[in-house]
């Protein structure tokens, strides 16, 4: 789809679903809740940061964050952006192409479950990594194209809505090339339910159906 495709498509299901993780195109609630749980504690405890939660749909991902910290979310669904605003996140309609910060304004750049749907996620990613402070994180998750799970789906699957997927060396030469090192995967495993630590091209990521990535801002 289009990217006015993606916004209609995104302000659509706001009003249909309204605050659920349903508006944001989760399966259903286990699926998110496993995935955020991990995250979040991979993540580790924080508070008195700056986060960017980029394509934040109705604010259900970085919610348990804003208690703590201040979380500004950009999505390009203003709809969707009205539920991540009564969840205590800081909105900004956009497009994460073109993000309205400076350079080094944010702590920590979570992007989730999105590059999936951008044509060319390189200018997003650097985007990302620009308004990250240097020794900041950025943390992209996405889906994983080489998961006999997506493969199969993919197979069978009609709309051919979620046609772009991720190879994880393939996202970790992109974080490179915008300055991002330190690199570390979270795995993630659906519908076991269940997430590990550790490199690409480790025995068992084809059954990995999405994974996170983070990388640290390299300073000067
Ligand atoms: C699958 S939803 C994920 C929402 C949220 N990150 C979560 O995990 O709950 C993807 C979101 O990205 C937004 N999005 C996609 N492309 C975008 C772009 N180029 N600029 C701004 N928002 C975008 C969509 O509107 C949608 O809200």
């Amino acid at each position: 789809m289009t990217k006015p495709d993606w916004q209609n498509y995104f302000d659509q299901k706001a009003a249909t679903h309204g605050a659920s993780v349903k508006a944001s195109d989760y399966y259903d609630e286990a699926s998110f809740f496993m995935q955020r749980d991990n995250i979040l504690r991979w993540i580790g405890d924080l508070s008195g940061a700056r986060i960017l939660d980029a394509g934040c749909g109705v604010g259900a991902f970085s919610e348990p964050l804003a208690a703590a910290n201040t979380v500004h979310g950009v999505d390009f669904s203003a709809r969707s952006l009205e539920y991540a605003a009564a969840r205590g996140l800081e909105t900004h309609v956009g497009d994460l192409a073109a993000l309205p910060f400076a350079a080094g304004f944010f702590d920590l750049v979570l992007c989730i479950g999105v590059i999936q749907l951008i044509d060319d996620h390189r200018p997003v990613l650097r985007e990302l990594a620009r308004v990250t402070k240097p020794g900041g994180t950025v943390l992209v998750q996405t889906l994983h194209r080489v998961s006999l799970q997506r493969q199969l789906l993919a197979f069978f699957e009609k709309s051919h809505k979620f046609d772009k997927m991720y190879a994880m060396d393939e996202l970790a030469a992109d974080f490179a090339a915008c300055g991002l090192g330190s690199l570390e995967f979270l795995k993630l495993y659906h519908p076991f339910r269940f997430a590990v630590t550790g490199g690409a091209g480790e025995a068992g990521d084809f059954l990995c159906t999405s994974f996170a990535l983070k990388g640290r801002k390299e300073r000067g």
